[in-house]
């Protein structure tokens, strides 16, 4: 059955917000000033801790963190966010108007893991259609949710190996593998589950 992410806000059944940004993605900006700048694109941003991160740490970026559930992206606008910061309602796979090809960069994180495995190729040119040419996207992306014990079918989250990004991602020529590892700083519990992977946007378009 498909995830009500409305209701799981609605009942705080969101065990996957912890309350703060990523921890790589703040090792990563701090090692990377002003690298991050434009307009900057958060799919399934949950309640905004990352978009308020980016905002914060990249002060000319425009940040805009996106969000199929309302409840989130209600609960993300009200907190006190940097001007840079805002939040839009929308649906990844079928964005706003005027989101497609806007984005130097896109920031992934528990988004490719929440969507439906059938949906990865989609997800793939959803991110390629939103970015510019020469966009880049950097992501942590779930590599084993259950520590071996995976549930066919049975998530979100949803993991995925290294050759299969590396696959989804470079297949189609959309977008190139620039870096992939396990990042050096995590949630607790998350240690060794997850791969920090920066790609970047081709000239090629979306199919
Ligand atoms: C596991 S949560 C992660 C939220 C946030 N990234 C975090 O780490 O706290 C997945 C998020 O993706 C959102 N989402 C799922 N499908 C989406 C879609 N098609 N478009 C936009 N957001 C989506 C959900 O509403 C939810 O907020």
């Amino acid at each position: 059955m498909p995830t009500d992410w409305d209701q799981r806000y609605l009942e705080a059944d969101t065990p996957w917000d912890k309350g703060a940004a990523h921890p790589a993605l703040v090792r990563w900006l701090a090692a990377h000033p002003g690298l991050m700048t434009g307009d900057v694109l958060v799919p399934g941003c949950g309640l905004g801790h990352d978009v308020q991160l980016i905002a914060v740490a990249e002060p000319t970026a425009r940040v805009l963190g996106l969000d199929i559930a309302p409840v989130a992206i209600t609960a993300a606008t009200r907190r006190p966010n940097p001007a840079n910061a805002t939040f839009r309602h929308g649906d990844l796979f079928d964005p706003p108007a005027d989101l497609p090809g806007r984005f130097s960069w896109v920031w992934e994180h528990t988004c490719f893991c929440a969507i439906d495995i059938d949906r990865r190729d989609d997800y793939v040119a959803a991110v390629a259609a939103a970015l510019q040419p020469n966009g880049r996207l950097l992501g942590v992306f779930y590599l084993d949710p259950y520590r071996g014990d995976h549930r066919p079918g049975g998530g979100p989250p949803h993991g995925c190996t290294r050759d299969e990004l590396a696959t989804r991602f470079e297949a189609g020529g959309m977008f190139r593998l620039i870096d992939g590892r396990l990042p050096e700083v995590t949630y607790p519990e998350r240690e060794g589950r997850e791969l920090l992977v920066l790609m970047e946007r081709t000239g090629r378009s979306s199919p």
